[in-house]
């Protein structure tokens, strides 16, 4: 018989169709990592700001994120694709494990800290549900009981976090909790197309995985690139520009990327042609993924029983779980006996 695979869990907000920053940041590894790892991939529906403004944006960003991770070849056959809300265990085991981190140490979560700066929250003030969403996340990724964790950059407080919570238990209650390790993609921290933050949906800089092959030329003709060059024959830089920060993320003919750079630099390449040549490199790229989504969106039934089949599975995985954790605190009260009654 052979050993059960190692436990992946990861997920992703649904807050709208998945970007270039998404794929080379986490989800290249997640397609790589399937055939080695028993994969979750999380779809974290309890965890947006709208969830209680706009539930449709909700529901339809869980579909798009869903079609997305099909077309990249996430193969739903191997792996859960898992709606958080649909294993409740999720909150149950957030109270447990929220005992286990003082205030302060979430207030100090840089992630939550710049999120939170960046919310727009208008008059309400921060939803409680978004201030504890991290403790959320760290019963996401013990609920399978997980053993990597394959995300984004910004992600690695929350990790560092729920290794701490999964330490502080197994050593209070028992070993019920593998420490799970992070694991950051080939391109931590893509920068957007304005060349001045990271790529992301809400400051409209992103080239989306399904955006078509004209609307990717016209993104990277608009470019941002180096500022200090009027002239093709004026010497460029390289470094720091975004174009050649693509053409390393996504160009797979290095020697014209290390072509391109040399003439760049030297001011004997224009940078219609460098990005001529990157627009050409996304989109071979994309290509593929754009044939599965529309090979998929044809077929809405596969969408739904890939994500009613995982959901059951992380609903299984979640059971046993939560029935490990409710023995090791002693709250198994049926099983253990009630409580002595007291005279
Ligand atoms: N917070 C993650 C993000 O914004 C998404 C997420 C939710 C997640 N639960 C998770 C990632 C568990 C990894 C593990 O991208």
């Amino acid at each position: 018989m052979t050993s059960p695979r190692k436990r992946i869990l990861t997920g992703i907000r649904p807050t709208g169709a998945l970007h270039l920053g998404h794929y080379a940041g986490a989800l290249e590894n997640w397609v790589r990592l399937q055939k080695e790892y028993e994969c979750f991939f999380l779809i974290a529906d309890y965890q947006v700001s709208d969830y209680a403004d706009d539930i449709d944006r909700v529901r339809d960003s869980v579909w798009e994120v869903a079609l997305d991770w099909l077309a990249v070849g996430l193969d739903p056959e191997g792996s859960h694709y898992v709606i958080e809300s649909m294993v409740p265990q999720h909150a149950e085991l957030m109270v447990h494990l929220s005992w286990f981190i003082p205030l302060g140490r979430l207030q100090r979560n840089p992630t939550l800290k710049a999120e939170m700066a960046d919310l727009d929250i208008g008059k309400k003030g921060t939803p409680v549900g978004f201030f504890i969403y991290p403790v959320m996340q760290v019963a996401n990724i013990l609920m399978p009981r997980a053993n990597l964790v394959p995300v984004g950059e910004d992600q690695l407080p929350h990790i560092e976090m729920t290794r701490e919570i999964a330490r502080k238990f197994n050593r209070d209650f028992g070993d019920v909790f593998p420490e799970p390790e992070p694991l950051v993609g080939r391109v931590p921290r893509l920068v957007g197309v304005d060349g001045q933050a990271k790529m992301s949906k809400s400051l409209d800089n992103a080239i989306y995985l399904k955006d078509d092959a004209e609307t990717v030329r016209r993104k990277v003709m608009g470019m941002y690139t180096d500022p200090t060059r009027l002239r093709a024959t004026d010497p460029g830089h390289v470094e720091g520009n975004p174009v050649f920060m693509y053409h390393d993320a996504f160009n797979p003919d290095t020697a014209e990327v290390d072509d391109l750079k040399e003439r760049y630099v030297r001011g004997a390449v224009g940078d219609v042609e460098v990005k001529k040549k990157l627009v050409v490199a996304i989109n071979n790229l994309l290509e593929p993924i754009r044939e599965r989504r529309a090979h998929v969106e044809a077929r809405p039934q596969l969408v739904r029983e890939a994500l009613a089949a995982g959901s059951r599975a992380g609903y299984a995985a979640a059971e046993a779980t939560i029935i490990a954790v409710r023995n090791a605190l002693r709250l198994d009260y049926l099983e253990r006996g009630m409580p002595e009654v007291r005279r």
